[in-house]
């Protein structure tokens, strides 16, 4: 991994870069070109829906920012303030407060919901302390001794995203954080995901339940086939029924 030194950034010094930016990034699965241009900045405290059909390109776009081995980066910047991100891999990408949430979870089996949130914290305590966190998620503090696998998958939920706050987090990645959950389970997880945005972190969620995620950003991206296809206020995507009707089918 490249050193804080080559990866600064030069000219940050005027404070004029955005949080965070992708510039042109394209990235494919083997020859299977997926990630096709894409381009977009965020600023600090903004949650951003990024919506689109099935195989827009929505978790293949969230796994290139986080530099994930695959899909595979080929061209194109990705920054983190003054952190080249491009530079980095999915490691140095973590260690600069990128977290992914994945849709599967990965919540660690054989552990308890606070093994689960220690283990979150081995490297470097520098996230929320556990405390805080069962402070903001009463829920996660009553099943603080359950083996974690065996919770609810809202519960599972509710400890992948706390184990996120528990690291290093500058730009919090949410791939379908309502995905296979009964609407009452919705409600909760939309409650955690308020309570990230009223404590100021900067969140990307992909969803396929638009409407929910609207109302929760500050603004929504649109993808289809690779690409960005439209960047606007949560509001103005709310508000046009032919645009959710041509991208999102709602
Ligand atoms: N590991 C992989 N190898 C090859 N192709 C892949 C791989 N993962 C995804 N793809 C393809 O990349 C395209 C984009 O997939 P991606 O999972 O990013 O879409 P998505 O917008 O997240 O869709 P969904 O809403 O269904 O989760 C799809 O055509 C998909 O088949
Ligand atoms: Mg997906």
């Amino acid at each position: 991994m490249a050193d804080a030194a080559t990866l600064a950034r030069p000219g940050t010094a005027t404070g004029t870069a955005p949080f965070f930016s992708c510039r042109d990034v394209h990235a494919y699965y083997g020859e299977s070109y997926i990630v096709q241009g894409v381009s977009f900045e965020v600023m600090e405290g903004e949650v951003i829906a990024l919506l689109g059909r099935n195989g827009a390109g929505k978790t293949s776009t969230l796994r290139t920012i986080a530099r994930t081995d695959t899909p595979q980066m080929r061209s194109g910047e990705i920054w983190l303030g003054g952190t080249a991100l491009h530079k980095t891999n999915a490691v140095g990408a973590a260690q600069a407060g990128l977290q992914l949430v994945p849709e599967d979870r990965r919540i660690i089996a054989g552990l308890t919901v606070e093994e689960n949130l220690k283990l979150a914290q081995i490297a470097e305590p520098i996230g929320w302390p556990i405390e805080k966190v069962y402070e903001r998620f009463p829920r996660l503090a009553e099943r603080r001794r359950q083996e974690a696998v065996t919770m609810s998958g809202g519960e599972q939920q509710m400890l992948a995203v706390a184990r996120a706050l528990c690291r290093e987090l500058k730009l919090l990645l949410l791939d379908e954080p309502y995905e296979g959950l009964a609407p009452v389970i919705v409600q909760e997880i939309e409650r955690c995901v308020a309570e990230i945005k009223a404590a100021g972190i900067t969140t990307i969620m992909v969803e396929q339940n638009a409407i929910a995620a609207l109302h929760l950003a500050d603004r929504a991206i649109i993808m289809d086939m690779g690409e960005i296809v439209y960047t606007g206020t949560a509001a103005d995507v709310l508000a046009d029924k032919a645009l959710r009707e041509e991208y999102l089918a709602v």
